[in-house]
């Protein structure tokens, strides 16, 4: 994972690799924020729109990050200004490790509440929750008092300073190697549950049943922002990870396994709520809190429901944990790269500041009035940061990096280290057209759009 040693260090195996990357790619994106896209922007129509996404501009991207990152060995700074110097395309790379500060500010919010209810889980607190009400009841106290969440994304910051700080290749990489098969696992169990719960099948039909006129500039959007947001992209984490991995690894094989992986477990967390939400009579568009208001409901529909759910949420904050490591090891990458300073004191500084940067995030769930939904935008001020830096933020960072791949660095220099080691990388003709044409224009098409409706949130 992230070497432990401040030299710039390489994953041991490709096993270890694909891991990595793919903790970066599997967390809250997957488990709360997409089904909860999914749930506000129609449900099939964003579904099929999200999965087009990611196989014509995610996989592209992922790649264009990789060979970026494994060509100039950089934080996503560097990695511009070694690849192009005397340029002005390091500024992509700042605007990544910006966003990766500014996205990791609210995701450290949520992914507080998963701890929030890995205790209530460990302490009955869910046993009791059985009716939906209940279940909002639990979740808007938890969220909205003002304290409790500002402890708890604290509590989660701290987690991850002192991992990124330690260095993971040891504890973490090691524990993650059994645990994420686990979780697989686990949310396989969860969806046949959901699946046969009576009324379930109608969760199905919302979330693949596709109807045409659902789709808008809205939702296309957000599909975009989340096959980038899902897939870690846009913001050059890949980037960060690709400069650890070595030379003799096949990054296109590598990219497209992570690829598969995070959408499989996206569709799965869809599979496991939509049936069961539907089952309980609750609604679609419910907004951040769908995925834990309803969760409660299908753990108490299994046998053992208290093991089950501290297995779900335990599995849970480890996913989120390996997420906000790549987010904080972006930024502090750069500032050791870059700046000089020492990975002690750059991850202790930046992450006690993201902390500063998250407290209006966990008091717009209800305890300060003015940072809440009826604000100015309809969108409490954490939705708000997610929908910028999430959506707008990771579109125009992959339109760079696709820019910067596909006329800059150009694509056979791009290629040459895709297919170093005499790996076969036969998609090369299609995914230079996708780099050079389709992702860019695609990208500037819909931004092109929703500045023209001007309907931003
Ligand atoms: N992909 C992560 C998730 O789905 C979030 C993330 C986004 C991480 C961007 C790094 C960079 O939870």
């Amino acid at each position: 994972m992230i070497p432990e040693n401040l030299e710039r260090g390489n994953f041991g195996s490709r096993f270890g690799f694909i891991l990595a990357a793919a903790g970066s790619a599997i967390g809250l994106g997957n488990i709360w924020r997409f089904p909860y896209f999914a749930g506000e922007h129609g449900g099939g129509a964003f579904v099929l729109v999200y999965l087009v996404f990611v196989v014509l501009i995610g996989i592209p991207v992922i790649l264009a990050e990789l060979s970026i990152g494994r060509a100039s060995q950089k934080n996503p700074v560097g990695a511009f200004r070694a690849l192009a110097p005397g340029s002005a395309w390091p500024v992509v790379g700042l605007l990544g490790v910006t966003c990766a500060f500014a996205i990791l500010a609210f995701y450290s919010v949520v992914a507080g509440w998963t701890l929030g209810y890995l205790y209530e889980s460990l302490t009955g607190g869910l046993s009791g929750v059985t009716t939906a009400e209940k279940s909002e009841a639990l979740f808007s106290g938890m969220i909205g008092s003002p304290l409790l969440p500002i402890g708890l994304t604290a509590a989660f910051m701290l987690l991850t300073v002192v991992v990124v700080r330690g260095g993971v290749s040891g504890g973490i990489e090691r524990a993650s190697k059994i645990l994420m098969p686990v979780f697989f696992v686990l949310l396989v169990v969860l969806a046949v549950r959901s699946m046969t719960l009576p009324g379930g099948s109608e969760g199905l039909g919302f979330l693949f049943g596709f109807d045409w006129s659902k789709i808008t500039v809205k939702v296309v959007i957000s599909a975009l922002g989340q096959a980038l947001f899902s897939l870690s992209l846009g913001l050059g984490a890949m980037i960060t990870y690709g400069s650890y991995l070595p030379r003799r690894e096949n990054l296109w094989t590598s990219g497209a396994t992570v690829a598969f992986f995070d959408t499989s477990i996206a569709l799965l967390a869809g599979v496991i709520i939509f049936p069961a939400l539907f089952a309980a009579g609750g609604d679609p568009a419910a907004g951040p809190g769908l995925v834990f208001v309803t969760m409660p409901t299908v753990f108490n529909a299994l046998p053992g429901s208290t093991l089950v759910g501290v297995a779900f949420y335990s599995l849970l904050v480890i996913a989120a944990l390996t997420s906000t490591i790549s987010l904080l090891e972006v930024v502090v990458s750069y500032f050791i790269d870059e700046r000089g300073w020492g990975r002690g004191a750059a991850t202790w500084t930046l992450g006690s500041l993201c902390f500063l940067l998250a407290v209006p995030s966990a008091l717009s769930q209800g305890a300060f009035a003015s940072l809440s939904r009826d604000g100015l935008l309809g969108r409490d001020f954490l939705d708000v940061q997610n929908i910028v830096f999430g959506n707008y933020a990771l579109s125009i960072g992959a339109l760079f990096i696709c820019l910067f791949v596909g006329w800059r660095w150009g694509i056979a220099a791009a290629a040459r280290e895709i297919e170093h080691g005499g790996h076969l990388f036969s998609m090369k003709k299609a995914w230079s057209v996708l780099v050079r044409f389709v992702c860019p224009l695609a990208v500037l098409t819909i931004l092109g759009f929703i500045i023209y409706t001007q309907d931003y949130f």
